[in-house]
């Protein structure tokens, strides 16, 4: 069980607890949170789960893989930073347990 706490662009956030075997991806949609539309389910097409790791977190998340990071460096009219992933690419586990993410303003496309 991790729990995950996403910050939107307004101040405002939300703690969700994860059941196994989801991504941050997954637990966001579940819990319709704002700003992570996923619109391809998870298979790292859309990028529209792109989100920003809180730097406190982003050395235990990890870096994304080569094709992950090509799409992050391919995504257009969002502002891609070094602690950006895609949501759908980090599978939780206890060790994530307390993880803030921050949503972007605006997803590429959307
Ligand atoms: S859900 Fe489409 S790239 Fe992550």
């Amino acid at each position: 069980m991790a729990k995950v706490t996403y910050l939107q662009p307004d101040g405002t956030s939300r703690t969700c607890v994860n059941f196994e075997g989801m991504t941050v991806m997954h637990l966001a949609v579940g819990n319709l949170v704002d700003g992570i539309d996923a619109l391809c389910g998870g298979v790292m097409q859309c990028g529209t789960c792109h989100c920003y790791i809180a730097p406190e977190w982003s050395e235990r998340v990890g870096p994304p893989s080569a094709d992950e990071a090509a799409m992050l460096e391919a995504l257009e009219g969002v502002e891609v930073r070094p602690t950006s992933r895609l949501s759908c690419q980090i599978q939780l586990s206890e060790a994530l347990d307390g993880l803030v993410v921050e949503v972007p303003a605006e997803q590429p496309g959307v």
